[in-house]
């Protein structure tokens, strides 16, 4: 089957690394808006508007099923997506059920664009979980940019995340939730502030599962590398130089893919 895999930029390349290991036999399109990244910042119509484009786009192109590898795309379109288009649509969700699940009763801090952190979504999961006393969410708005611009590793990027995460109480908590695939980029260097007691989790596994379960898809152990076109806001990706940019992307999240 063609998979679309749609993101308002880079992070999304995260969820679908995992999902060409798990099911290499398929077929890929990757849609990042390229154009119009950070999504996080602006307003709920526009984002709409723009996951719609991304979707025409993918549905034209032959997919069977759309993942949306963007949680702030999940957070404000996917049920409207859903609504209006009847193929297997796949969103991405912060993996709070799996921090419970594997830290019943400790603290978890979900990180997240500002978007995702104050929207319904997320609300409702929480409350679905009951985990009010236990959440706390935190924006890192900074980090879709840092990622963007390949600044994986800097001293600007430590200083941003000393500044933003060393203020809780971190002995308390069991993890941290990357509930925004950009965040994937920065597995690293979080291990290195964050203590041994908090656990970095990401939602690609649980997606791509779910992707498995929703497009009727076999998981395969083969060689083979699968086929795979990448789009920019609707523009074919073939330029060496922009190409040349993919792969770092993926060779770094190949070096964070352990990271835990
Ligand atoms: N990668 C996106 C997410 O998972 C959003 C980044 C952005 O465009 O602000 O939330």
């Amino acid at each position: 089957m063609k998979i679309g895999f749609f993101d308002s930029g880079m992070g999304g390349l995260s969820v679908l690394q995992h999902a060409m290991k798990i099911l290499p036999q398929e077929e890929y399109i990757f849609y990042a808006d390229e154009e119009n990244v950070p999504y996080g910042t602006k307003k709920r119509e526009e984002i709409l508007k723009y996951v719609d484009e991304a979707f025409k786009f993918l549905i034209k192109s032959g997919v069977g099923a759309i993942v949306v590898a963007c949680n702030t795309a999940t957070s404000v379109a996917v049920q409207e997506m859903r609504e209006k288009y009847s193929l297997p649509i796949i969103g991405m969700e912060p993996a709070l059920k799996l921090a419970l699940d594997l830290y019943p009763g400790r603290k978890v801090l979900v990180t997240a664009t500002a978007i995702t952190i104050t929207g319904e979504k997320i609300r409702r999961l929480i409350g679905k979980l009951g985990a009010e006393t236990l959440v706390e969410l935190k924006a890192l708005p900074k980090l879709v940019e840092f990622a963007e611009r390949q600044e994986f590793r800097s001293e600007k990027v430590e200083k941003y995340l000393r500044g933003e995460l060393l203020s809780y109480d971190l002995g308390k908590f069991s993890s941290i939730v990357l509930g925004c695939t950009h965040f994937n980029y920065f597995k690293d260097v979080m291990r290195e502030i964050l203590p041994e007691n908090v656990k970095i989790l990401d939602g690609n596994a649980g997606t791509v599962n779910e992707l498995i379960r929703r497009a009727k898809l076999k998981r395969f152990r083969s060689e083979k590398v699968p086929q795979i076109e990448f789009f920019y806001s609707g523009r074919r990706v073939t330029d060496s130089e922009e190409l040349l940019r993919l792969k770092k992307f993926l060779k770094r999240l190949d070096e964070m893919e352990m990271i835990k």
